[in-house]
């Protein structure tokens, strides 16, 4: 695990930032009639304009900026010329790399008019990070953020899944630690200053099981029930969690 000095942090909040400049933009975007492919182009146009470079393009053949995840689909859904209806719900990710360090944030975004369980999938999956993210205080272990999530989301009656996970985050895109969505408590490594972990549960209406496209990327749940993501690329510092990119 690759502790960050205070200098560091600010650099990559300075990449989150960019990031969360892109998510509000895409906030305003998000319609129906609208493409992820416009959606995606607008992203990395963005993206160059602040001086960063999409991260995830190219990224092991990853063909896009933005990976835009529609309603069954769990993550790594790849920006096309289908236009957003109507009580969709579209998970957007955005990662740049800014002056040598990385920054990696998702938001699902509901397209006008969603169902109420739409609505409360959102709602649960937004709130199970905010519970990950109040986990990371020094001292705490990083088994506490997986099981913080795991455990609000089974109460609410959805599953959380397992085949992808969260991750340290610095000058690569993906470091050391793992961060699972699930788990006991009071396991694993303690938090320490220094510390940036991308955050980030996939939370199902159904079961937890995935199946991957034969794209190779794009990831659905395995019983066809909707899918909601949030990330927030966060730093252990002594006083406790610092999102990055946050006013
Ligand atoms: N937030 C995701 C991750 O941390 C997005 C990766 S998309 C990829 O892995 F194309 F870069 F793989
Ligand atoms: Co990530």
């Amino acid at each position: 695990m690759v502790l960050k000095t205070h200098g560091e942090i600010d650099l990559m909040d300075e990449a989150n930032r960019i990031v969360h400049r892109v998510l509000d933009g895409i906030a305003e975007r998000v319609r129906p009639g609208a493409t992820t492919r416009e959606l995606d182009l607008w992203a990395e146009a963005t993206i160059r304009d602040a001086g960063a470079v999409p991260a995830f393009l190219d990224y092991r053949g990853y063909p896009a900026t933005l990976c835009t995840s529609i309603n069954d689909v769990i993550v790594h859904g790849i920006p096309d010329d289908r236009p957003l209806e109507e009580g969709d719900i579209v998970g957007v990710d955005c990662g740049v790399l800014y002056k040598g360090y990385y920054g990696d944030a998702a938001r699902t975004f509901a397209v006008n008019e969603v169902g109420d369980e739409a609505r409360k999938l959102m709602d649960v999956t937004r709130d199970s990070l905010h519970l990950a993210v109040d986990q990371l205080h020094p001292g705490n272990r990083l088994s506490d953020i997986g099981h913080a999530v795991q455990a609000f989301v089974e109460t609410h009656g959805f599953s959380v899944v397992r085949e992808f996970v969260g991750h340290g985050i610095g000058t690569s895109l993906h470091e050391d630690p793992q961060v699972p969505n699930f788990g006991d408590a009071g396991h694993g490594p303690r938090l320490k200053p220094g510390l940036v972990l991308a955050i980030e549960p996939m939370v199902n209406i159904g079961a937890s099981g995935v199946k991957v496209d034969a794209d190779g990327w794009t990831a659905r749940t395995a019983d066809g029930t909707l899918s909601a993501h949030f990330e927030y690329s966060v730093a252990v510092t002594e006083s406790g969690p610092r999102i990055l990119g946050q006013a």
